[in-house]
C-alpha cells in the first residue's frame, strides 16, 4: 500500500544553514530523549491513551457502518453539532474526501454534510432559514457532554424537531456521540431513547477523529472510514520503531522542538498545496495548540510552551502570505502538504494567435502548473533559508488520511515529552468554558462572575 513520505531535506542546515536549520548531530543527540518519549507514550496505550489504539477499533466500525446502513436514504442533511475536537476532524475528513461540490449535488442518495461549530446566530439561524429539520439526522457530538455551544444547539434543534414531527418521530433524527456514562447528554439518551455511540475513555477531543466522533458523520455521507482505519493502523506500525530515520512521527516531533527551541522558530506553517487537503491545516492547528501551548511544566513550573500553528493553501495563499514567509522575521518553519497524483487532469488548451505571451501554458495540464508552483514557493523558502520539509500524499484517499492523522497524534503525543508539557489536558480552554457559564448565570458560577464584574475596567478606551 501506498506510504505516505516526510521529506525533511531542507528543515537541516546544509539546505537553509547553520543558523536556520537543524543538524544532523542534533537529531542525532535528540534520539535516545525522542525514543524514551516514543516509548513513554506507547506504554500508555491500555491505559489513558487509549486513541492510539482506534485504528483497531472492528467491532465499533461495525456499528457505525450497521447505523449508516440503517438510515441509508432515509435523510437529505446531515449536521454535525460539536465545536473543537468534535467538529474540527469532521470537516477536515469531508473536504479531503469527498467532493468539493458534494452538498451542491450529492452523489447518489447520500446526504449533504454541514458542521455547524459554531453558535454565531447568523450560521445557525441562516441553516435554519435555507433546510428543513425534518429532513436532516443531527449529530450531536460532545465528549465531556455539557458544552455551552453544543447543548444550545441540541436544544434549538430539538425544539424545531418536535414542533415539527411530535415527540415520538423526532428521536429518529438525532444521534449521540458522547461519553459511555458521564455528562448531560448521556443522561439526555439515557431518557429519551436516542441512538448513541460512545467516545471511549482516554479518547480526548483532538485525538477522537478516529473513534465514532469522526468516523460516523464520514460513514453517513459515504466516505470509507474502514480505509481511514486502515491508513492509520499502517501508520501505527511504521511508527513503533525508535530508529528516527524510520520513524516520521518521532522525526517531525524533533524538527518541532530543535527548531522552535534551538533556532527560534516558534511559528509552524502548514501550508497545504492540496485544495482537498486544506482543513487537515485547521485540524493540526488545534491539535498542536491545545496539546503543546501551555502554562505549566510537567513539575508545575512555569513554562508557558507552544508553537503558533498557522495554515495556508497554496497555491492561493502564494498572492497573500508567501511575501512574508518568504522575505519577514525568521520566525516560522513549513511543512508543505504535497499530493504526487491528483484524480483529475485539466488540459490547458492554446492559447491560440495573438496570445504569445501565453504560449507556455498551451498543452500543458493545471496539475503541472500546480506542482510548479509548489516547487516555486519550495526553492523560494529554501533559498531565504526558510526552513521547509514536505508531506507528500501518493494520492488523496481516506487510507492516504488516515496515515497523516495517526502520524501527527502520535508526533504531537511525542512533542509534549519533549517540550515537558500535559499534551492531553486544555486548562486554558476550560477556563473559557467557566468565564461563558458564569457570564450566562449558570448555576454554581456565581461567584466567578462576581470576579469577572469586579475585575471589569473601570475607565474602558473605546473609540466611536
Ligand atoms: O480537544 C478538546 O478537548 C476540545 O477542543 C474539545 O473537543 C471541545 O472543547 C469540545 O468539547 P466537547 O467535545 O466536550 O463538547
Amino acid at each position: 500500500m501506498d506510504q505516505i513520505r516526510l521529506d525533511y531535506t531542507n528543515t537541516l542546515a546544509d539546505a537553509v544553514s547553520p543558523e536556520r536549520g537543524v543538524l544532523e548531530s542534533e537529531l542525532k543527540e535528540l534520539q535516545p530523549r525522542a525514543a524514551q518519549a516514543l516509548q513513554d507514550v506507547l506504554a500508555r496505550r491500555d491505559k489513558d491513551l487509549r486513541w492510539l489504539d482506534l485504528p483497531y477499533a472492528d467491532e465499533e466500525l461495525e456499528q457505525i457502518l450497521d447505523y449508516c446502513a440503517s438510515v441509508k436514504g432515509r435523510f437529505k442533511n446531515v449536521v454535525v453539532l460539536g465545536i473543537g475536537g468534535s467538529a474540527l476532524g469532521t470537516i477536515a475528513l469531508f473536504t479531503a474526501l469527498a467532493s468539493p461540490y458534494h452538498n451542491d449535488a450529492p452523489p447518489g442518495d447520500l446526504p449533504r454534510l454541514f458542521v455547524l461549530d459554531n453558535v454565531d446566530p447568523d450560521l445557525v439561524g441562516e441553516w435554519m432559514e435555507h433546510f428543513h429539520p425534518e429532513e436532516t439526522l443531527f449529530n450531536v457530538i460532545s465528549k465531556s457532554g455539557g458544552t455551552a455551544e453544543t447543548m444550545s444547539q441540541f436544544l434549538v434543534f430539538r425544539d424545531a424537531l418536535i414542533r415539527k414531527l411530535g415527540q415520538a418521530e423526532h428521536r429518529s433524527h438525532i444521534v449521540m456521540t458522547t461519553d459511555a456514562e458521564n455528562g448531560v447528554l448521556r443522561e439526555i439518551v439515557r431518557k429519551e431513547g436516542y441512538a448513541s455511540f460512545v467516545v471511549p475513555d482516554g479518547v480526548g477531543g483532538r485525538f477522537s477523529v478516529l473513534s465514532p466522533v469522526g468516523l460516523l458523520p464520514a460513514a453517513l455521507v459515504g466516505l470509507d472510514a474502514r480505509a481511514l482505519l486502515q491508513g492509520a493502523a499502517e501508520m501505527d506500525q511504521r511508527c513503533k520503531t525508535t530508529a528516527m530515520e524510520d520513524n516520521p512521527a518521532m522525526t517531525y516531533a524533533c524538527l518541532q522542538w530543535l527548531l522552535q527551541e534551538r533556532r527560534g522558530q516558534p511559528i509552524a506553517v502548514t501550508f497545504s498545496y492540496s485544495n482537498r487537503l486544506k482543513n487537515l491545516g485547521d485540524w493540526y492547528a488545534q491539535l498542536l495548540a491545545e496539546s503543546i501551548g501551555k502554562r505549566k511544566g510537567k513539575n508545575g513550573e512555569d513554562v508557558f510552551a507552544g508553537p503558533t500553528p498557522v495554515r495556508a493553501v497554496g497555491v492561493t495563499d502564494q498572492h497573500s502570505q508567501v511575501q512574508l514567509y518568504v522575505e519577514g522575521p525568521h520566525d516560522k518553519w513549513f511543512t508543505l502538504l504535497s499530493v504526487e497524483q491528483a484524480d483529475h487532469v485539466v488540459q490547458i488548451p492554446q492559447p491560440g494567435p495573438g496570445l504569445e505571451d501565453l504560449a507556455y501554458l498551451g498543452g500543458r495540464r493545471l496539475g503541472e502548473l500546480f506542482h510548479a508552483e509548489r516547487d516555486g514557493t519550495r526553492i523560494a523558502l529554501t533559498e531565504a533559508q526558510r526552513a521547509n520539509c514536505t508531506l507528500v500524499f501518493p494520492k488523496v484517499d481516506a487510507h492516504s488520511v488516515g496515515q497523516y492523522l495517526y502520524m501527527m497524534e502520535l508526533s504531537v503525543a511525542i512533542m509534549g515529552e519533549l517540550y515537558g508539557v500535559d499534551a492531553f489536558d486544555q486548562p486554558g480552554v476550560e477556563a473559557g468554558k467557566i468565564a461563558a457559564y458564569a457570564l450566562m448565570g449558570r448555576e454554581g458560577y456565581e461567584a466567578r462572575r462576581g470576579e469577572i464584574e469586579a475585575a471589569a475596567p473601570k475607565n474602558p478606551k473605546i473609540i466611536g
